[in-house]
């Protein structure tokens, strides 16, 4: 993406360098294919495979499902767009040759505020939420001003890429964000960054902690909210009232999750007017596939009686999982989304993923900041019974004998 001079200039002074600068003008976004949930499951996956899979974790080159393989590796939802949704695209889908047939963008962004209770201008659509977020990293950090959130968290990879200074910093015990350390390791950042609840946890970080940093931080820095998961934990935890209070908040959101749209693409952030302004200046947002947003449109109007059914679903497969693992002695985090941590005795994370293949089960991946814990993601009842019964077999086994064999 071309940046204006005036942008260009403004980078410069923040103390981006020129060729920082050239890797945001690609588009932060364009560290997507190396950073999104689906390329990091895929970069895991080729690794447990001992580096044999070729495609180079570019999430795009993924081949077709393997029906006698289990691919629970990226926190996708097996449930699928809903009945309600799927009709819509299909209805939609014949005049997908004219850029907007029926108006279902501006029903998606008005049904994006409403459903929130905030007014239009303070909500912007994206395909997804990967792209606004790895946006947010070139619109409020730098070089200087860091980007400050969780290990083991979520989303640090396009800051990273673009050279803005990142710090890590531990979760607390209870698996929450520990606000008081993340201020006190840079209180002059840019952005802090809350994943809740945070993958690869889980585990969610209570409103008051939210509040802390928005009392605590330097006067023109920003709290970006990721509420990917949010839905699994319920409408209490959803920090879009504070965007309507005009607070300093980003608040992301996508219908990759419990909408089970990851493929289908759309999402959105809420802000306050000049934030969201500052975001978009770095492309990608609005021009929405029409099939995404009839599909997640009608999602919406659908209402609470979708979420009550997903939720009990997810449950139930979870749980399926959860009292295998509490049976065998296996250590797990009890997470309230689609995806757990789960820790082997006696085996790194990457040594389970590699076994687990070895037996047709794919799950996700690992983190630096806890090795010996590996993330995998709810899939279907039949598939965590599958999950169950090769981790059996991994147990009785071991890890295997080099990479190659997996
Ligand atoms: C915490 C979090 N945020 C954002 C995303 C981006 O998802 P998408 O681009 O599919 O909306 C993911 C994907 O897994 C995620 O886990």
């Amino acid at each position: 993406m071309a940046l204006t001079p005036k942008l260009t200039e403004s980078l410069l002074e923040r103390g981006f360098s020129r060729r920082q600068i050239g890797r945001i003008s690609m588009g932060a976004a364009a560290a997507i294919p190396f950073f999104h949930e689906f390329a990091m499951a895929e970069q895991a996956q080729d690794q447990a495979a001992g580096g044999r899979r070729g495609g180079g974790g570019m999430g795009g080159n993924r081949g077709p499902y393997d029906p006698e393989v289990v691919r629970i590796t990226s926190n996708e939802n097996p449930m699928g767009p809903c009945k309600e949704g799927l009709e819509a695209l299909y209805k939609v889908a014949p005049l997908g040759w004219r850029y907007s047939p029926q108006g279902a963008n501006l029903e998606f962004n008005s049904l994006l505020a409403s459903t929130e209770n905030v007014s239009q201008d303070h909500v912007t659509a994206y395909p997804g939420s990967s792209i606004p977020l790895a946006n947010c990293a070139a619109a409020f950090t730098s070089p200087t001003r860091s980007w400050v959130m969780a290990g083991p968290g979520y989303g640090s990879g396009a800051g990273r890429f673009i050279g803005a200074k990142t710090i890590k910093v531990p979760l607390r015990k209870d698996y929450s964000h520990d606000v008081e350390a993340m201020i006190k390791a840079d209180p002059n950042a840019g952005a802090y960054y809350i994943c809740n609840p945070n993958n690869p946890t889980g585990t969610l970080t209570p409103r008051k902690d939210m509040e802390y940093i928005l009392a605590n931080k330097k006067k023109d820095a920003v709290l970006i909210i990721d509420e990917a998961y949010v839905h699994f934990s319920g409408p209490e935890n959803m920090s879009t009232d504070l965007v309507k209070a005009d607070k300093d908040v980003v608040v992301l959101r996508t219908f990759s999750k419990i909408y089970g749209m990851a493929g289908l693409r759309a999402g959105a952030i809420y802000g306050r007017p000049d934030l969201l302004a500052k975001v978009r200046e770095f492309g990608g947002s609005g021009f929405m596939p029409v099939t995404a947003t009839a599909c997640a449109a009608a999602s919406m109007k659908v209402g609470p009686s979708l979420m009550k059914e997903r939720l009990e679903i997810n449950k139930k497969n979870r749980d399926l999982a959860f009292e295998h693992l509490q049976k065998m002695g296996v250590k797990y985090i009890p997470s309230g989304t689609n995806f757990f941590m789960m820790e082997v005795k006696g085996m790194t994370g990457q040594q389970v993923n590699a076994a687990m293949a070895t037996k047709k089960v794919q799950i996700g991946r690992t983190w630096p900041e806890w090795p010996q814990m590996v993330r995998v993601t709810v899939g279907t009842y039949e598939e965590m019974g599958k999950f169950n019964a090769a981790l059996d077999k991994v147990l009785q086994e071991g890890p295997p004998k080099s990479p190659s064999a997996a």
